[in-house]
């Protein structure tokens, strides 16, 4: 399938950090270089660049459309004839080693491996560089469960996906806030609130120790079902808490401390870092701010009461006062929104949110456009993602049939992985603290991989068996896979310093076999996946990339000796530095893809 310039043609330069660059930017300067000199009068082209050809080590497409092109003006070329035309123009690069027509009309490119090994050798010397892209402020807004509610699977996959493409913003160098867009204004605080005051008459000096905040919302609704007056008084609660009342919003506040609390404990058992906190209530004062400007500027219309919004695009009107005066879920979106764009200076807002919210966020994005707030080139994306089912492909939940609990299932992944390492007698070789740290990076990264590995518009099966699975496409297989990489040089008494002397010292990474080249091919594919992956926001493809390049490592392994060994001592007899080197840079692209994924390594398992 081809591949089109993308983002990749925004970047505008193919250097990166190190003098590393990337081969299908590079390419593509290339080519459209050549098409420009070729075809003067033709409107730009796609240089379509192919990474994934099995003829040469890249492929160029372009031939075929400037035919079709030349046809349109009445001019007949034959396909063959635009692809060498385009080839007598590229420029002479290092990067090339040779080119050639093939078919009808592709071009064959065949990189100079002195080149691809040079660049190997730099990314060993300077670490796994990050492309050079356009630096965005992005504003991603992630996790965002419900205060007082338990958080469920379905906050747990936002939170997995959006922690994931925050660290690769992160990493290419873009300006990233994360927030945590907490639903901390609901009526849901009314009863909550007047349970409380019921239960704890003097939190006002002394703070109740509610540790299940759980079985307390489920007193308070069973409260708030059954009796009439209770119900009542929370009502009255909700609207005390919109007015700012001071004792209903230092309760308020308890039991909000108390919720956040719990998805801290939650946040640092995943290595989630760095989400700020800003809940719906944060927006209050802005969302009258909002309404004037849309009533203002006439975006808004009657509708049995209510005060509504179409816009170009919308099926949905957003409701954006009720017929009681009060604001929504969609006020707080817009009024979050606007806030992102004029307060936080955003011109990238990402929402990872669950497939359901699709047509909201399509409304709200529609509704920004027409008021305006998109203009100057803001990019909005929804990313959403579908439903986790059990292993019955049911909606997820326990036996009994309530919504799984996130800390249990945590504590679960690391009982079973556990379990695993023990299995295979790992107890008997690992330090405790060994064992510790891999049972928990071994079930955080396996609960992790298994969602962000899936296209994260279907929905998942969550299957502890299949995610801790050392076979396949698991976390459980790549982080074994990488401890076997690093064990290698260990095994071949190099170490890490002298491997490191050895690239900075020049030696030269041979890329004679067949299976040799097949490595340093994928290695070098690196940032153009980080790249695209930006583009559409599917991390799956960067776990695709990672799996590929471990099984290709493993054929070059199988393949190629790096460490000789006496038969009879055992004794090393020989190291090939060139291969150690090739080890090295897979050691290095593996665990920048496992920090993008927010997944912790292991040193032994
Ligand atoms: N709290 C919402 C929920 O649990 C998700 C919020 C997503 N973010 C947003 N800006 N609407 O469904």
């Amino acid at each position: 399938q081809a591949k089109s310039g993308g983002a990749h043609s925004k970047t505008g330069s193919t250097a990166m950090a190190g003098g590393v660059q990337c081969l299908f930017v590079a390419l593509s300067e290339l080519f459209s270089a050549a098409i420009r000199a070729a075809f003067p009068d033709m409107d730009e082209v796609a240089t379509a660049i192919n990474s994934n050809s099995r003829f040469g080590d890249y492929q160029c497409n372009a031939a075929l459309p400037i035919v079709k092109r030349l046809k349109d003006k009445g001019v007949k070329m034959s396909p063959r004839d635009v692809a060498q035309k385009i080839i007598d123009c590229v420029p002479s690069s290092p990067l090339v080693e040779r080119l050639e027509v093939a078919g009808a009309g592709f071009i064959n490119v065949f990189v100079n491996k002195t080149f691809a090994a040079e660049q190997l050798r730099l990314m060993i010397v300077g670490g796994v560089p990050a492309p050079t892209v356009p630096r965005r402020r992005v504003v991603i807004d992630y996790s965002s469960p419900n205060i007082a509610k338990e958080m469920h699977v379905g906050h747990l996959r936002s939170t997995i996906i959006g922690d994931s493409i925050a660290r690769l913003l992160d990493f290419l160098g873009h300006d990233v806030l994360r927030i945590n867009h907490l639903g901390d204004w609901g009526t849901q605080f009314g009863m909550l609130i007047a349970h409380l005051a019921d239960k704890f008459p003097n939190f006002r000096t002394e703070t109740p120790p509610i540790t299940d905040l759980q079985a307390f919302y489920k007193e308070s609704k069973k409260r708030f079902d059954e009796d009439e007056a209770f119900k009542k008084r929370a009502y009255d609660c909700v609207v005390r808490l919109q007015s700012y009342e001071e004792d209903i919003i230092k309760a308020w506040k308890l039991i909000c401390a108390v919720s956040e609390r719990e998805f801290e404990k939650i946040y640092e058992r995943l290595n989630v870092h760095g989400l700020v906190p800003r809940g719906e209530s944060f927006y209050q004062s802005r969302m009258q701010g909002v309404v004037q400007q849309l009533t203002e500027a006439g975006f808004l219309e009657e509708d049995d009461g209510r005060k509504i919004m179409f816009a170009p695009g919308c099926d949905l009107p957003l409701t954006v006062v009720k017929s009681d005066g009060g604001f929504t879920y969609d006020t707080s979106d817009m009024a979050a929104l606007r806030q992102r764009i004029q307060e936080e200076r955003a011109d990238w807002l990402i929402y990872v949110v669950d497939a359901g919210q699709g047509a909201h966020l399509q409304s709200v994005f529609a509704c920004a456009r027409r008021a305006g707030w998109l203009d100057g080139g803001v990019r909005c994306d929804h990313v959403g993602f579908g439903v986790v089912l059990g292993e019955d492909k049911k909606k997820f939940k326990t036996r009994s049939g309530d919504t799984v609990r996130l800390v249990d299932l945590l504590d679960e992944g690391v009982r079973r992985a556990q379990e695993k390492l023990r299995e295979k007698g790992r107890d008997q070789e690992l330090t405790a603290d060994e064992l510790r740290e891999a049972q928990e990076n071994v079930a955080y990264g396996c609960i992790k991989y298994a969602d962000l590995s899936h296209n994260r518009n279907h929905e998942y099966v969550f299957s502890f068996d299949k995610m801790l699975d050392d076979r396949g496409n698991t976390a459980a297989y790549l982080l074994y896979a990488l401890t076997r990489i690093r064990s290698i040089s260990r095994r071949a008494q190099v170490t890490p310093e002298q491997l490191l002397e050895a690239a900075r010292a020049g030696t030269a990474i041979q890329l004679l076999h067949e299976k040799e080249w097949k490595l340093a091919r994928v290695l070098l594919r690196f940032p153009e996946v980080v790249v695209r992956v930006t583009e559409d926001l599917f991390i799956h493809s960067l776990c695709d990339y990672l799996y590929e390049l471990s099984t290709t490592f493993t054929e070059f392994y199988d393949n190629c000796y790096c460490v000789e060994k006496d038969r009879q001592t055992g004794e090393v007899v020989n190291v090939n530095m060139s291969r150690m080197l090739l080890c090295e840079a897979t050691a290095q692209v593996m665990t920048r893809c496992f920090d993008i994924l927010g997944i912790k390594t292991v040193q032994k398992m």
